[in-house]
């Protein structure tokens, strides 16, 4: 039987050949391809600026830095991998995590205003699984604090016409392989202040102004050239990736009230489009996490790939210190009783059958035995 990955990157010859002009040059860091990486990126997301770091993580720890943020708290979405938590804590300060949106799956202006406390520094938007955040609403519900948008997830989707990317003051992007584009490892910041980016490019080398000359400690976060090269090639492919991505998740969305029923997936803001990262399904209640894992292993025994969604970061021993909440009912919910369905592009329409189906029988197996955990 073959079996249908959870993920699999669009990769062909033209990354092959980018990356061996780039070894035949021997121009490996720094050069133009990163240059015109940035700038590619940037004009796409809608930005003037793009610094291109070494991942996601990194970009969004340098964006923090730039802001300032040494210490108080820093809002964000209880729902992640948890980098933007962590990042919050290599600087010094304090995540405040937020329950998310039942339907949404991202933290709204009213989860954000409810968190905003005197010690509030900064806020990290996410868009989760490439569903954009209310961003508008967001900003408007904090005044004067600086935001941060983790895009890590979302390039491809938007919001009201604007490109993910483009919103709060810095805007971070992951290039990891499960994200819809890739250089393997690699993230980007992207903004529209010169003194933010300059900031940026200073810190990702070494706290480098101008060759030798060093302004304070800094870290090499840098980009190679032979992934920048990559990158201008997925890049050019992200219309056709995010194509393919949204006719397999339109073919779930059509067959799942049939062959599941009583699975709920991510709702979309009104105003917004998605790059489908992630097609995520639910549990309803009284089914619990032991229920979830079960059918992901009956898929996997039926050849289909399925993974757990997220984490809910307020249970991670790493973030012990984190300011939290009373409770996180949807958050918990979310996470305990969430499974990501394969999606990529190379799937064909006998692999989205096959995927249907696994789920289908597995589930309905599972709605005639009832739940074994609530
Ligand atoms: C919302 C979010 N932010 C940040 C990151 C970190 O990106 P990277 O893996 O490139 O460090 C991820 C990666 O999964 C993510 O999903």
């Amino acid at each position: 039987m073959r079996t249908v990955r959870l993920a699999s990157p669009e990769l062909g010859d033209e990354e092959q050949a980018a990356i061996a002009r780039v070894l035949r040059s021997g121009m490996l860091v720094q050069g133009r391809e990163v240059e015109a990486f940035e700038r590619a990126v940037a004009e796409r997301c809608g930005r003037a600026f793009g610094v291109a770091v070494s991942s996601g993580t990194a970009a969004l720890e340098l964006a923090l830095r730039v802001l300032g943020i040494e210490g108080g708290e820093v809002l964000m979405p209880d729902v992640s991998w948890p980098s933007p938590a962590h990042a919050a804590c290599l600087v010094g300060a304090t995540p405040a995590l937020l329950d998310v949106h039942p339907g949404e799956w991202n933290a709204g202006a009213l989860d954000f205003a409810r968190g905003r406390s005197a010690s509030t520094r900064a806020a990290v938007v996410i868009d989760q699984f490439g569903v954009p955040s209310r961003h508008r609403e967001i900003a408007a519900a904090l005044p004067g604090i600086p935001i941060i948008e983790d895009a890590a997830c979302a390039i491809g989707s938007t919001l009201d016409g604007r490109p993910c990317g483009s919103f709060g003051l810095v805007s971070c992007l992951s290039l990891h392989p499960r994200k819809v584009i890739t250089t393997g490892e690699g993230g980007l910041c992207l903004t529209d202040d010169p003194r933010l980016a300059d900031a940026l490019r200073i810190l990702r080398n070494h706290g480098q102004v101008t060759a030798g000359v060093f302004e304070r400690p800094g870290p090499n976060l840098r980009l190679t050239e032979m992934q920048a090269a990559m990158g201008l090639v997925q890049l050019g492919r992200l219309d056709a990736i995010v194509e393919r991505r949204r006719a397999v998740a339109t073919a779930y969305r059509a067959a799942l009230p049939d062959q599941a029923p009583g699975l709920a997936t991510q709702a979309l803001p009104e105003g917004a489009t998605r790059n489908e990262q992630t097609f995520g399904v639910v549990l309803p209640p009284p089914f619990g996490a032991a229920d979830r894992d079960a059918l992901i292993a009956a898929m996997k025994a039926r050849g289909v790939e399925a993974g757990r969604l997220s984490y809910a970061m307020h249970t991670l021993p790493s973030l012990h210190a984190a300011r939290t909440e009373a409770a996180y009912p949807h958050a918990d919910a979310l996470v305990a009783r969430g499974l990501a369905l394969p999606l990529h592009t190379r799937m064909d329409d006998e692999d989205v059958a096959q995927v249907l189906q696994a789920l289908a029988d597995a589930w309905g197996a599972m709605l005639d035995s009832g739940p074994v955990s609530s």
